[in-house]
């Protein structure tokens, strides 16, 4: 197998997609590899998970910087240190600027509770089910300095039940998420992805990535 691709994975809480990356490159053949866990939040679940996984840990709290710049600075250094090559954004609730965007272009991934493009931003499950859509999902996608934007890689559909709320949609959505988001790094860490305007493609030898049945 070629050189693992390192990883750097932002988040801000429970952290169970970070797990799900953690899980999936533990696999002999898994194409990357977690190097660093960053936190802007102290008591994030998230923190202990990688821990446990021997993963090493920043934490930058919004509250200790003045502004986005200097924050921003200190993440991209951290990562660069730890020699990150792609990040990955876990449920990590803050927005980048441009730079940081331009900085990481076409090596940074987020995953979304929604079909993109609809349901950006927060509660995008309570969103959904306000909506009254009958099919939502959950997206892995390329990041720009737009929020929950970007080139789409990989979504998977999760239909809505009549007896949903918000808890029980968003726990099988996030079933989903664990699922896509592994693959959707395994598929940018291997140089799969060709980008045409905000289409992507996927090269023949992942070709079973690409689509998502309905699993629920
Ligand atoms: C996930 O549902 C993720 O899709 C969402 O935050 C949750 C984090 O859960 N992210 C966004 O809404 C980004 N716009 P986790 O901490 O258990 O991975």
């Amino acid at each position: 197998m070629s050189v693992r691709k390192r990883v750097g994975v932002l988040i801000s809480g429970n952290g169970s997609n970070l797990q799900a990356l953690i899980d999936a490159s533990y696999e002999q053949e898994y194409p990357a590899k977690i190097a660093l866990v960053i936190s802007n939040k102290s008591n994030a679940f998230g923190l202990r998970r990688a821990a446990k996984a021997a993963i090493p840990t920043c934490i930058f709290e919004n509250k200790a910087y003045s502004n986005r710049e200097n924050l921003e600075r200190d993440i991209n250094l951290a990562l660069h240190k730890a020699d990150c090559d792609i990040v990955c954004l876990a449920g990590f609730m803050q927005i980048f600027s441009q730079k940081f965007a331009e900085t990481w272009e076409g090596k940074i991934l987020n995953i979304h509770p929604s079909l993109l493009p609809s349901f950006k931003g927060l509660h995008a499950q309570r969103q959904a089910l306000e909506a009254g859509v009958k099919i939502t999902g959950c997206t892995v996608h390329l990041v720009t300095a737009k929020v929950d934007d970007g080139p789409i890689i990989l979504q998977a559909a999760v239909p809505v039940m009549d007896k949903d709320n918000e808890a029980s949609l968003s726990a099988r959505i996030l079933e989903q998420e664990h699922q896509i988001y592994q693959k959707g790094l395994a598929i940018l860490a291997t140089g799969l992805i060709q980008i045409k305007g905000r289409r992507t493609f996927i090269a023949q030898a992942s070709s079973n990535m690409q689509h998502q049945a309905f699993s629920c």
